[in-house]
C-alpha cells in the first residue's frame, strides 16, 4: 500500500500541510477562543484538502478534518460499555445544601481542607471520549452509566472534537464532557423548523440529544454541535489534581470551560455560584447550574462514591425562571409566510431581567391543551426554553366567570379573508396575496437592523405607509423619495424626518449582498445561510442561474433550503422585485472576503454598553474587516473591551481580570489610524 512518505509530488506535502494548518486554526478557535482567520478562509483550506483527497484517495487517513462531514447512514447505535462508568451527580438547589456539602467532605477528610473547583454546569448531553493511538476511536452516550450508544460516526462530525490528540505523550485516555449546541444555532434551527411546520425543540439540549440520535451522520455535521471536556482517565501521566487534568486536556487539544474558579472556602464557592446565576444569560450557551469538585485527586479517591453519584462533587442547579402573570387577551399575529399564531397579552412582568408583556403561545391546540381563559392567572418561564412562553395556569386563582377563548377562522388583519388549517398541521395559514400584515412584516424585516438596517423606516412608518397606499411592496421603498409630498400629508411626518428618511434608504444601497440575500425574506434564508450562499455564489445571477445539486452541494444547504430558494427564484414576481432593487442600486455582488485587513488578526474585542456614534453590530463588523473577532463574553484571552455608557458587569470584569479598556472614542482612533495602537 502508498503511504504519505513514498508518494512523488507536492500533492503529499500540501496534504499534510494543509492537515496541520487546519488542526491549528481548529485549535485557536475552539480551545483558545481566538481565531486569526475568517470562516471563509477556514473553508478555502478544507476545500482544497477535499480536492486533494479525492484525487489521491489511497492517502485518506481517519484523522483528517474531511472525514468530519459525515459517513455512511447507520443502522442501529451498538451498545458499548464504558471503562469506568459514567457517575452522575447529586444534585442541590440552596446555599444550605453546598454548607452540608462542604460539611460532609470535610468531615470524610478528617480535618483536612479541600480545595474546590467551580465549574459551568453545561446544559447538553454527556459524552465519554476513547482515544487509543492518539486517535479518537469511540464516543458513547452515558446511557445507564454502564453501557452507552456507540454514537461515533455522529460525533466525529463535530469539529471541537479533536480526531488526533495533540500531545504526543498522550496516547490512550477517555474523555468526558458535554455536547451541546449554541443558543444561536439553537434559535437559527428552530426558526427553519417553525416556518417548515417541522418539529419545535423545547431547548437546545433536547435539540442536541435529537441530534445524537440522528442515523445520518451528514445531518449531524449541518447542526454545528459544540462540545466541552470536564473530565480525563489516562494511565501515560500521573497528575494530582483534576485542575492538572484540566490543563492537559486544553493541551492534548479539548476545549475546556472558559470560567473555573478555584475555591478555598464555601464561601468562595457560594460567590461563584452567585456571580454565574446573574450572568448566566450572557452566555452564548446554556448552562443549568454549576458543578462544585474537590480539586485533589488523592482527596477524591478517598471520598469515592455512593450510589452511583461521586462524594467529591455535586451539582448545584439554578431554577428555571418563573413568574406569575395574567393572561389579558389572546391575539393573534401574521408571519411573513402567512403563519397565523396565538400570544398572549400578558399584564406586564419582570421575568430573569426583562419585561415580559407577551409570550408566544404556538398554536391552537397548545392554548386548548392548557386549558387557558382570558383572565386566568399564568405560569411564565424562561429557562432553557430561551424564548418566554407560558407554562401553565394557575386554577385556584381562575376567576369565578372566565371567557374560554376559540381560534378565529379570519386573518386578524383589515381584510379579514379566511384562514386555514391544512390537515395533519398544527399551523393556521392567511393565503390572501395582498394581506397587509403579512407585507407589514415583510418590510418590517427588509428595513431592519440585521437586514439592510434603513433608518427612519420603524414599524410605525411601515405602518402609515402601508395604510397611505405608499408601500405595497419592498420596490416601493426605493420609490418613496418620489413621493416626498403625499409623505409630509401623514401625521408625524416633516422636511426634517423626510430627509433623515430619504438617507437612511440611500444609505441601505451600500448594504452587502449577503444582507440583500436575507432581507429578501426567503424563506429559511437567515443571515447564516445568506453568508453562505453569497459565499458560494457570488451575485445574484449566480444564484439565479444554480441547479438543485449546486446548491445542495454546499455543505449547509440541504433539500429543503434549495427547494425554497429555487420556487422563490421561480416567482415572476420575484424576479420582478430583485430587478427592480437592482435598478434602484442595491448590491446584488459580493464584493469582498470577509476580512480585507489584518491588522486586528488574533485580537478578540468585546463591546459593552451604549455606543454613541454607532451601532454595536457596525463596531463588530469594523473588528472583523480588519481580520479580528468580537465576542459577547470577557475572559482573559480578550484582547480590548470597548465600553460605551452605562456599561456594567462585562467592564467590571475587565477590570478583574486586567483586560485593556477602551472608550468609544479611542476605538475609533484606532480604527482611523491602526498604527497608533
Ligand atoms: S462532572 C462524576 N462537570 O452534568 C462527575 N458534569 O449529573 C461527572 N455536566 O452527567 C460529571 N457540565 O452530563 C461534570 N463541568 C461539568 C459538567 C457536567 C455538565 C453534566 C454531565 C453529568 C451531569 C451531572
Amino acid at each position: 500500500m502508498k503511504s504519505l512518505f513514498d508518494l512523488p509530488g507536492d500533492d503529499a506535502e500540501r496534504i499534510l500541510e494543509l492537515r496541520r494548518e487546519i488542526l491549528r486554526h481548529d485549535r485557536l478557535y475552539y480551545v483558545e477562543a481566538r481565531p486569526v482567520i475568517s470562516d471563509r478562509e477556514y473553508d478555502q483550506l478544507l476545500d482544497e484538502l477535499m480536492h486533494l483527497e479525492s484525487a489521491h484517495p489511497e492517502l485518506v487517513t481517519p484523522d483528517s478534518p474531511t472525514q468530519r462531514v459525515g459517513g455512511e447512514p447507520i443502522g442501529t447505535f451498538e451498545t458499548v460499555t464504558h471503562s469506568v462508568p459514567m457517575l452522575s451527580l447529586a444534585n442541590t438547589y440552596s446555599r444550605e445544601e453546598v454548607e452540608d456539602f462542604d460539611r460532609r467532605v470535610r468531615q470524610a477528610l478528617e480535618g483536612a481542607s479541600p480545595r474546590y473547583v467551580c465549574e459551568l454546569k453545561y446544559d447538553g448531553v454527556a459524552m465519554s471520549l476513547t482515544y487509543r493511538n492518539g486517535l479518537m476511536v469511540q464516543a458513547a452516550t452515558r446511557g445507564d452509566g454502564e453501557k452507552g450508544d456507540n454514537v461515533t460516526a455522529n460525533v466525529r462530525t463535530i469539529r471541537a472534537v479533536p480526531l488526533r490528540l495533540e500531545l504526543p505523550d498522550i496516547q490512550t485516555a477517555t474523555v468526558r464532557g458535554e455536547v451541546y449546541m449554541l443558543t444561536e444555532t439553537f434559535l437559527e434551527i428552530n426558526r427553519l423548523a417553525e416556518a417548515n411546520d417541522e418539529k419545535v425543540f423545547a431547548n437546545p439540549r433536547n435539540l442536541t440529544a435529537g441530534t445524537l440520535k440522528q442515523k445520518n451522520p451528514k445531518a449531524v455535521a449541518k447542526r454545528r454541535l459544540e462540545f466541552v471536556a470536564y473530565w480525563l482517565d489516562t494511565q501515560d501521566v500521573t497528575l494530582e489534581s483534576h485542575s492538572a487534568n484540566i490543563d492537559l486536556l486544553k493541551k492534548m487539544g479539548l476545549p475546556t470551560s472558559p470560567a473555573t474558579a478555584m475555591c478555598d472556602s464555601v464561601e468562595q464557592v457560594l460567590e461563584f455560584l452567585a456571580e454565574w446565576d446573574e450572568r448566566r444569560f450572557e452566555l452564548p450557551f446554556q448552562i443549568d447550574g454549576v458543578v462544585i469538585k474537590v480539586d485533589s485527586l488523592r482527596q477524591q479517591q478517598e471520598l469515592g462514591s455512593v450510589a452511583r453519584s461521586p462524594r467529591w462533587a455535586i451539582a448545584y442547579k439554578y431554577e428555571a425562571k418563573k413568574a406569575q402573570s395574567v393572561l389579558r387577551d389572546i391575539t393573534l399575529q401574521v408571519g411573513r409566510t402567512g403563519v397565523v399564531t396565538p400570544v398572549a397579552e400578558l399584564t406586564p412582568t419582570l421575568l430573569a431581567g426583562s419585561t415580559i408583556s407577551r409570550a408566544t403561545l404556538h398554536n391552537e391546540d397548545y392554548v386548548r391543551d392548557l386549558d387557558l381563559c382570558i383572565g386566568d392567572t399564568v405560569v411564565i418561564e424562561k429557562g432553557g426554553d430561551v424564548i418566554p412562553k407560558v407554562s401553565a395556569v394557575v386554577r385556584e386563582l381562575r376567576p369565578p366567570t372566565v371567557e374560554r377563548w376559540h381560534m378565529p377562522h379570519v386573518c386578524p388583519c383589515p381584510r379579514q379573508a379566511h384562514i386555514h388549517r391544512p390537515e395533519g398541521n398544527a399551523q393556521w395559514f392567511c393565503n390572501d396575496a395582498r394581506c397587509p400584515w403579512q407585507l407589514r412584516r415583510t418590510l418590517e424585516h427588509f428595513a431592519s437592523r440585521d437586514a439592510m438596517d434603513i433608518d427612519g423606516l420603524g414599524q410605525k412608518a411601515i405602518e402609515q405607509f402601508i395604510e397611505a397606499g405608499l408601500l405595497t411592496s419592498i420596490a416601493d421603498i426605493y420609490r418613496l423619495s418620489e413621493r416626498s409630498d403625499a409623505i409630509l400629508m401623514l401625521e408625524r411626518w416633516a422636511p426634517k424626518s423626510l430627509q433623515r428618511l430619504i438617507d437612511g434608504i440611500n444609505a441601505s444601497k451600500q448594504q452587502p449582498f449577503e444582507r440583500v440575500l436575507f432581507a429578501l425574506g426567503i424563506r429559511f434564508v437567515g443571515e447564516g445561510v445568506a453568508k453562505i450562499l453569497a459565499k458560494n455564489f457570488p451575485s445574484i445571477d449566480a444564484l439565479i442561474s444554480a441547479t438543485r445539486e449546486q446548491l445542495t452541494s454546499v455543505n449547509e444547504i440541504g433539500d429543503s433550503i434549495a427547494e425554497s430558494i429555487l420556487s422563490y427564484l421561480a416567482e415572476d414576481d420575484n424576479r420582478t422585485l430583485i430587478e427592480a432593487l437592482r435598478l434602484a442600486g442595491l448590491r446584488m455582488e459580493s464584493d469582498q472576503p470577509l476580512a480585507t485587513s489584518n491588522e486586528f488578526a488574533g485580537m478578540t474585542f468585546v463591546f459593552t454598553g451604549e455606543m454613541t456614534t454607532m451601532t454595536r453590530r457596525e463596531a463588530e463588523e469594523m473588528v472583523e474587516q480588519r481580520g479580528g473577532k468580537a465576542s459577547g463574553s470577557v475572559s482573559k484571552k480578550t484582547s480590548y473591551v470597548v465600553a460605551g455608557q452605562a456599561a456594567g458587569s462585562k467592564l467590571a470584569k475587565a477590570q478583574e481580570l486586567g483586560v485593556s479598556v477602551l472608550t468609544e472614542e479611542e476605538f475609533r482612533r484606532m480604527i482611523t489610524s491602526p498604527d497608533s495602537n
